[in-house]
């Protein structure tokens, strides 16, 4: 029967189409996970080099220092908030589904990592030669970022602590998010 056969044919035609579409989306929210792991792996090598300096201030080069901090910056806030705007269903991610209920806390903390780089970059530039005492916390100065934690509570407090501590935050700014966002 002609009638069958055109019916199937374009079943066929639908179901291909279907199939094409569903394959889109999931490619492009595999994109986004590809793209929000790359990001964090980024900012985890930038986390290393500046470690790295605080461990042996001898290898401190503000222009690298700035840069680690520049990277961070760039893929904190609003870029790593808007890479977890929707639940991307993929196996691959590790992202949690309390992300979407707990919106705000989550753009919150992505808004504090992105302060303490910017923090840091600005210690950079203030610092362009060795690294200096005033970058160093403090012996006795504690670490914790206090009562509230890691949030930072204004600006002046942030300009005025040394980058250390800043780094020392930012650290636990990572920490924090994974707890409570990130799947094991
Ligand atoms: C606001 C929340 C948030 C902050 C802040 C944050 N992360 Fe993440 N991170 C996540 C989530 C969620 C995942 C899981 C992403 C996924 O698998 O889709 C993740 C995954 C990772 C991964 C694993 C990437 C992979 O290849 O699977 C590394 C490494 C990482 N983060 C490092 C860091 C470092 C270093 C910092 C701080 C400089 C940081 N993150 C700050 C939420 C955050």
């Amino acid at each position: 029967m002609r009638l069958t056969a055109d019916a199937n044919r374009f079943g066929l035609f639908a179901f291909m189409a279907a199939v094409l579409m569903v394959a889109a989306v999931s490619t492009a929210e595999e994109d986004i996970v590809a793209i929000r792991q790359a990001d964090m792996k980024a900012m985890a090598a930038a986390a290393k080099t500046i470690s790295g300096m605080f461990k042996d201030s001898t290898t401190y080069k503000a222009s690298e220092f700035k840069w680690a901090a520049d990277t961070i910056r760039d893929k904190s806030g609003g870029v790593l908030s808007a890479h977890f705007a929707s639940a991307a269903d993929s196996r691959q991610s590790k992202a949690g589904p309390n992300i979407l209920n707990e919106r705000d806390r989550f753009d919150r903390i992505a808004n504090d990592l992105r302060d303490y780089a910017v923090a840091l970059d600005a210690a950079a530039q203030k610092n362009p030669g060795p690294m200096t005492a005033g970058m160093r916390m403090k012996p006795g100065e504690a670490m914790g970022g206090g009562p509230f934690g890691t949030h930072i509570r204004n600006e002046h407090e942030l300009s005025a602590m040394p980058a250390e501590h800043a780094f020392h935050l930012m650290l636990q700014t990572c920490t924090t998010c994974h707890t409570r966002f990130r799947m094991e």
